[in-house]
């Protein structure tokens, strides 16, 4: 176990608010705006705390003696918490070598970390850094040669979990990142050498650690070719939406568990239930992909309805606390991810930003689970 002094942390860091804040100064505003951002005005991104923040949970308290456990096992695997860090593509931005800390970080706590396709490290090196605690989000590209290879690059490695994004047809025009001027390799305008000039740490440790690049898809690259034309290739290959077809391929070709991301409407719910999908997980992306998406709280009523209640469901977008987590598995979740959140620890704290984080979650849902008279994660229902 670590010996990181979570008391004097959260001092200065109590919640993931404070970390957030952190982060702001920490890492270039580009890298920032990238993490922190939604799609367009930002509504569905604020729609998002906006539901949480008014689903109200009354305490129970003439009880017999609760003490919370948070200990959850979830498709078949055995982890401290029922929240786990979801797929972040470009974490080389968040800080040179995130996706490592933040697989580093989920051995040490016991939580799975999703790696994205678009991640800056390749699945190999992950694999390799938190063999069970890895899980590998796969985005299905428009080449069938790239997809199976990518299928078997991870069966290979010893994933056991892969999860299949859904909400991504078309690449989001987010204003921030297009006002920044954000391209993978970065563009070095005037603005971004100023805003880069403000994070000296994240600068130094960036040009120790080289140019982020997508690993994972490089192999698929054409020897040559220089990273921006790699880049607009990657962008080109990944467009559209994940047909019938698709899914029933990853399906075929993947032996351990699927998860299906990305679900708000219960038409899709049961198209990702009827292909054999292991788990779904209701997400708005983070209010990444439209502003008119309603938030996955006001929608998994419907969706339970329609895949049953044996059927797991995985809940993400918009948790900045252990309360959150609570209310997402009250309202019919089994399991919770976070991005943001475990995204702002890192780039705050770096490579104990996950532990932090997973220490600041752990002690939120605690005091909640308490007040609230619920004994384990299965005990957080309301209906
Ligand atoms: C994401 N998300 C995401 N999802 C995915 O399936 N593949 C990806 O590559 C990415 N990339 C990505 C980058 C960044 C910077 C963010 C913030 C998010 C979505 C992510 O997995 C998750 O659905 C959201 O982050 C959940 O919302 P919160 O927890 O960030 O509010």
């Amino acid at each position: 176990m670590s010996d990181i002094d979570h008391i004097a942390l959260s001092k200065r860091y109590p919640t993931i608010a404070s970390l957030q804040k952190a982060a702001r100064w920490r890492i270039p505003k580009f890298a920032y705006d990238y993490l922190s951002g939604g799609i367009d005005n930002e509504v569905a991104l604020d729609r998002n705390r906006q539901t949480l923040n008014e689903l109200i949970l009354k305490p129970h308290v003439i009880i017999d003696e609760v003490i919370p456990d948070l200990a959850t096992s979830f498709l078949g695997q055995e982890f401290s918490a029922p929240f786990g860090i979801a797929p972040i593509g470009l974490s080389g931005l968040i800080w040179p070598n995130a996706a490592r800390m933040m697989a580093r970080g989920a051995v040490e706590t016991n939580i799975p970390y999703c790696l994205s396709t678009v991640a800056t490290t390749s699945l190999e090196k992950i694999a390799g850094d938190a063999g069970p605690n890895a899980w590998f989000q796969l985005y299905i590209v428009n080449d069938e040669t790239i997809n199976r290879d990518i299928i078997a690059r991870a069966k290979q490695s010893n994933y056991k979990t892969i999860i299949v994004t859904v909400d991504v047809p078309y690449l989001a025009r987010r204003p921030k990142d297009i006002a920044n001027g954000l391209s993978v390799p970065p563009s070095i305008g005037v603005k971004s050498v100023l805003q880069t000039a403000m994070a000296p740490l994240w600068a130094f440790d960036t040009l120790r650690a080289g140019m982020p690049e997508f690993e994972n898809l490089t192999p698929y690259v054409e020897p040559g070719q220089d990273l921006r034309s790699a880049s607009h290739y990657i962008s080109a290959l990944a467009r559209g939406h994940v047909t019938l077809d698709k899914l029933k391929l990853v399906r075929e070709l993947w032996p351990g568990k699927m998860i299906v991301k990305g679900i708000l409407d219960e038409r899709d719910a049961k198209t990702a239930k009827d292909v054999g999908a292991d788990a779904i997980i209701v997400s708005n992306h983070g209010g990444r992909q439209i502003d008119s998406a309603p938030s996955p709280l006001s929608v998994i009523d419907r969706v339970r309805k329609t895949v049953g209640k044996d059927m797991p469901i995985i809940m993400d977008s918009g948790v900045r606390s252990g309360l959150d987590v609570v209310r997402m598995l009250a309202s019919g979740a089994d399991f919770v991810m976070a991005g943001r959140a475990f995204g702002f620890g890192t780039a705050a704290l770096g490579k104990i930003g996950v532990q932090h984080v997973h220490h600041i979650l752990s002690e939120e849902m605690i005091s909640a689970m308490s007040q609230l008279g619920f004994a384990s994660p299965a005990d957080c229902k309301i209906n």
